[in-house]
């Protein structure tokens, strides 16, 4: 099932990904881990989603960009199916460096969900229920929609999110 939403701020999008975390904790999962495919291009939105799905599985940490680290991994709390969140950036990545994050392994973890920027660099490998969200910038800002400085449309959207 294709979702599209529009997004007109940071909190918008922030409020999306805290109730997707949400509706994902409810759904009826199989095997291996959870992973969750973000694409879009630069500022486009996806560490601010990952931000409020964190908040959405109720982790406090402060979730913060993993470019310099590509992993970061949190402790899930409040779920009894899911132990830890794994928050991944491929922007840096180098297609032989791939393997050594250990990403494989991880798909296998029924605890796991593991959240990717620029997951399109790794499509081939993630499994094929993969919840994939595109995030765009889009340029024609509405007539009634007058962005304060650092607000601006975003279209999002989500993939295989079933419920
Ligand atoms: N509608 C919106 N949704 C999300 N972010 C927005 C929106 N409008 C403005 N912004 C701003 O755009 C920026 C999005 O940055 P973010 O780090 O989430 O992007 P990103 O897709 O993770 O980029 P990168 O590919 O560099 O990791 C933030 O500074 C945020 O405040
Ligand atoms: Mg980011």
């Amino acid at each position: 099932m294709k979702e599209e939403v529009l997004s007109a701020s940071a909190a918008e999008t922030y409020q999306l990904g805290r109730k997707t975390a949400k509706r994902l904790l409810s759904l009826k999962h199989k095997q291996g881990a959870v992973t969750v495919g973000l694409t879009g291009q630069l500022g486009s939105g996806k560490t601010v989603f990952v931000q409020g799905f964190a908040r959405g599985l109720e982790i406090k940490d402060q979730i913060v960009s993993p470019t310099f680290i590509l992993m970061r991994n949190y402790t899930i709390s409040k779920s009894d199916q899911f132990k830890y969140l794994y928050h991944v950036d491929l922007y840096r990545i180098k297609a032989n460096d791939i393997n050594s994050l250990g990403i494989k392994n991880l798909l296998t973890d029924k605890s796991a969900i593991l959240i990717i920027e620029w997951a399109d660099k790794i499509r081939d490998n993630l499994p094929p229920d993969t919840i994939w969200i595109s995030f765009s910038h889009r340029s024609i800002q509405s007539k009634r929609h007058r962005p304060k400085a650092d607000e601006f449309l975003r279209r999002i959207k989500l993939d295989n999110l079933n419920e």
